[in-house]
């Protein structure tokens, strides 16, 4: 899908601006030259007077409150699941297409689960709420999506190794301190208990399911299945949180319905918009999260078969969970929605 500036100005809310997604998409609609009559920027009551720069103007951070929407036509939603339940009704009732970055609504049946390149179509419907996928999920699909079309997939096997600012800004500031802390002794211990994030790697991330699968990984499973419209695909993930400040990698592992080498997943790759192929080892250039932070391509290289299996396919992927896998998907969803409606107006 081609992507094409959102064609009339909108009245955009950022509800969560302050954190590290709703930053993110700030910063993104600037750098974008995303087309505005206003922004409005909401967050909790927990500090007053905050400012956020914007286009060369300083922009007030309100508290999200019953009226802050009114006039909104796009919100986007980048807080915790029980905020965007809160505030999604209001924000319909205002009359706002609400954009949002939780898992609260993703695996509603009837709420899109969108990454424009793979299932953008699905925006022509002009839904009233679209839901955003899982940082790492992205990342993976984007990478699978042309796999898939060209040769079908029959099975992926998935671990991560996700950067500590998946977690949020405070998660962030205890990996910096840890580090700090942890050059000269032990990392101090997590305010939720949890294992140190600095100089560790942590196979836990959300919560543990009845199945001994975290809900991260139950996250890629059904996501992997909704956006690639493939609702029986057998997937097994493990989420592995790793000390990296920005940007979350992925081992995966697939079987294909016919074989493909390493060279045909490469040339599909660069066809597909979105993607990077960063893949000469020899000269040790493999998708790694450094080289994908800040940036919006997802890297993918290290493709190689896998001779344990029929069919096989191994490779590893890199991306910017905050670009890419937050803020840019939920841009693009954005400029999608509002080149939809000016073409059914
Ligand atoms: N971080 C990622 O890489 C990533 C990727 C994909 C999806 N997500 C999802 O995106 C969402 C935001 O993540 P994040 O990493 O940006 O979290 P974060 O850095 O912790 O930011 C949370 C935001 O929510 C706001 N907030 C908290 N309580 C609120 C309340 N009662 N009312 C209104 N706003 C409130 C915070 O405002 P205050 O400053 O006022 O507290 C802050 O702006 C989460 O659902 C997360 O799972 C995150």
């Amino acid at each position: 899908m081609a992507f094409v500036k959102a064609p009339c100005k909108r009245r955009a809310a950022i509800l969560g601006a302050t954190g590290l997604v709703g930053r993110t998409i700030l910063a993104l609609l600037e750098e974008r030259g995303f087309p505005l009559d206003s922004l409005r920027l909401l967050a909790s009551e927990r500090l007053a007077d905050r400012r956020l720069p914007f286009r060369g103007e300083s922009l007030p951070v309100e508290p999200v409150s019953s009226h802050a929407f009114d006039g909104v036509e796009i919100a986007l939603f980048a807080t915790k699941n029980d905020i965007s339940q809160k505030w999604a009704g209001a924000a319909r009732e205002a009359g706002a297409r609400v954009i949002d970055n939780s898992s609260a609504f993703r695996y509603q049946p009837d709420v899109p689960l969108v990454v424009p390149e793979i299932n953008g179509a699905t925006l022509d419907d002009l839904p009233w709420l679209v839901a955003n996928p899982n940082c790492s999920t992205i990342a993976i699909v984007m990478a699978l999506a042309p796999l898939q079309r060209a040769a079908g997939l029959e099975r992926v096997a998935v671990a991560t190794y996700q950067s500590v600012s998946g977690a949020g800004a405070q998660a962030l500031e205890e990996l910096e301190r840890g580090v700090r802390l942890g050059l000269d002794g032990q990392p101090p211990a997590r305010r939720d208990g949890g294992p140190p994030f600095a100089f560790n790697v942590v196979p836990h991330i959300d919560r543990f399911e009845d199945n001994g699968y975290t809900r991260e990984e139950m996250k890629i499973v059904w996501e992997t299945r909704k956006i690639l419209g493939l609702p029986e695909l057998p997937v097994t993930a493990t989420a592995v949180r790793v000390p990296v400040r920005v940007g979350h990698a992925a081992a995966v592992n697939v079987r294909l319905s016919r074989g493909i080498g390493p060279e045909e997943a490469r040339a599909l790759w660069r066809e597909f918009p979105g993607l990077e192929v960063v893949d000469d080892p020899a000269q040790a250039r493999y998708p790694v999260p450094l080289a994908a932070a800040g940036r919006d391509p997802v890297l993918v290289g290290r493709a190689r078969r896998d001779p344990s299996q029929e069919n096989g396919l191994e490779f590893f992927v890199a991306s910017d969970n905050l670009r890419k896998g937050a803020a840019l998907n939920a841009i693009q969803i954005a400029e999608a929605l509002s080149h939809a409606e000016a073409g059914a107006s």
